[in-house]
């Protein structure tokens, strides 16, 4: 096949080369989550605590299944290797500082619950680890293998339920999440996700579903010219 002619042409004509930097977790944006769990009863670490995790992700369709790379010195991390579930609490732009709270302070000195004036709650299919009501959507995480890899253990789960505020379902039941105002957390910031840029393969869909998708561009108004004398140029 041939190349397309752009292809055959040094990069270095088009853009500066790039700078290496040491290699790190630069994947940027990534979720940032609010993660409840709660240790076995008589354990010692029995009572609702929250973990704030940018290291979260999907890692499968079928079965649903991602995953939270947690420090083994966190206590939520003993927590979650007891119980093995966890429940991962979208954020949005209300839950926003209690989840930069929640991210420096442990469950060993406070209860985070309490601190942020959160309400914990019964997960579906969770025996232990409880939701954030105020949390606009819920993943109930069953874990199936915990992966050492180094500073972090990976927890790999399973979702076993997914439950949603009712105010981001439309008149026909439909998910709208672009409705809940979630945050994005990138080098060490978070974002709100800002204006709709496309869609899932919007750079082939027809322009009967672009036009019903995608808003229409805001036209710029041209500034209304003052009354009185014009100046020519
Ligand atoms: C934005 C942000 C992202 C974080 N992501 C992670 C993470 O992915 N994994 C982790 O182990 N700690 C992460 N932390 C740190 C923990 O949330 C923090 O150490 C917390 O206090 C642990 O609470 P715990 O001791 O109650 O478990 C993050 C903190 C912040 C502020």
């Amino acid at each position: 096949m041939d190349q397309h002619p752009d292809l055959n042409t040094p990069q270095s004509q088009f853009f500066s080369p790039k700078v290496e930097l040491n290699p790190s977790t630069l994947l940027a944006p990534v979720p940032v989550v609010l993660v409840s769990c709660c240790g076995l009863p008589g354990e010692g670490c029995d009572q609702a605590n929250l973990i704030t995790v940018a290291w979260a992700g999907t890692v499968n369709s079928e079965p649903p299944m991602v995953s939270v790379s947690i420090r083994p010195s966190r206590y939520s991390h003993t927590q979650i290797s007891q119980s093995r579930e966890f429940v991962i609490n979208l954020v949005d732009e209300k839950l926003l500082q209690a989840t930069d709270f929640c991210g420096v302070k442990s469950g060993r000195d406070l209860d985070k619950f309490s601190a942020c004036k959160l309400s914990a709650v019964k997960a579906s299919q969770m025996n232990h680890a409880p939701a954030v009501a105020q949390s606009p959507l819920t993943l109930s995480c069953q874990v199936e293998q915990i992966l050492p890899l180094g500073s972090h253990d990976l927890f790999l789960a399973r979702v076993a339920a997914v439950e949603v505020n009712p105010s981001l379902l439309d008149a026909d039941n439909r998910l709208r999440l672009d409705k809940a105002g979630l945050v994005a957390y990138a080098h060490g910031n978070y974002y709100s996700l800002g204006k709709l840029l496309g869609f899932f393969g919007y750079s082939v869909a027809r322009p009967q579903v672009l036009a019903k998708r995608m808003p229409p561009a805001k036209k710029k108004t041209a500034p209304k010219a003052k009354k009185g004398k014009s100046r020519s140029t």
